[in-house]
């Protein structure tokens, strides 16, 4: 019998990719997807929850599953304030982690990003950070923390600093060898694709991915694990 996945921000850019290798892999029969507004997608595997982000205890019941995925998360610019902030890239991931281990998750997979310490001076660092810590205080079976450098994709909103980099690393990607590998940036659909792998491989414990690592994992992995 095929897993049961649970997935939060999977309206994302890498959630949505990410969305979909779990709908079309053959490796789960079930997939939910906890979203704050409807996906328009229809699909025989998949359940969509549409859920009050700030009542999510109301919907422990729903959250049961094997492997959890969370590419959740904002920017200031939409959030307008760190308090708001820090509730979707924190609160969240952490209230969701906790219910879902309550209802049996054993594997907890969680975007983090490059640079994400407690104590960084960067309010985003830091709050990645904080995250990363409090998962790591729940006993799940497995935890995958992944910290990308900058995403690459098509973005439906426009993001005009991120559009700038992206088109300097893809214009200069041999800047980003060596000891700058670690910055290179890095296509959504690699972090979602290491992300699918990651838990059909089901390492026990904790394992943090850089994003070098990530782009190594997602290669490597491809190669040996039947995709679909
Ligand atoms: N952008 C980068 O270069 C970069 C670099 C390193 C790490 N990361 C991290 O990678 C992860 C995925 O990034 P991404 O660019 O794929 O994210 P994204 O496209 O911005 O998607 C974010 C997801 O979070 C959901 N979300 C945002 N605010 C919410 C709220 N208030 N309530 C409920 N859901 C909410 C969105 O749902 P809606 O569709 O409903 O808004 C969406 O599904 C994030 O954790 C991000 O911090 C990003």
């Amino acid at each position: 019998m095929g897993k049961r996945a649970l997935i939060v921000g999977g309206s994302g850019l890498v959630g949505c990719k990410l969305l979909d290798m779990l709908l079309e892999g053959r490796h789960y029969d079930a997939v939910t997807a906890v979203v704050r507004a409807p996906l328009h997608l229809k699909h025989p595997k998949l359940t969509e929850l549409i859920v009050n982000f700030d009542q999510l205890e109301q919907y422990e019941q729903q959250f049961s599953a094997d492997d959890v995925f969370c590419c959740l998360g904002t920017t200031i610019k939409q959030a307008k304030t760190q308090q708001a902030m820090y509730r979707i890239d924190v609160e969240y991931p952490l209230t969701i982690a906790r219910l879902a281990l309550q209802q049996g998750a054993r594997h907890f997979l969680f975007i983090s990003a490059m640079g994400a310490n407690p104590a960084s001076r960067i309010f985003y660092s830091r709050i990645k950070g904080i995250a990363e810590g409090g998962l790591r205080q729940m006993p799940y079976n497995s935890l995958s923390i992944l910290r990308p450098s900058l995403l690459l994709g098509d973005r439906r909103e426009f993001r005009l600093a991120e559009r700038w980099a992206g088109a300097f690393f893809r214009a200069l990607p041999f800047l980003f060898a060596g000891p700058l590998k670690k910055y290179r940036a890095i296509e959504a659909e690699t972090v979602a694709r290491a992300m699918y792998l990651m838990a059909i491989d089901n390492p026990q414990g904790t394992t943090v991915y850089s994003s070098w690592q990530i782009e190594q994992y997602a290669a490597e992995q491809k190669a040996t694990v039947p995709w679909r």
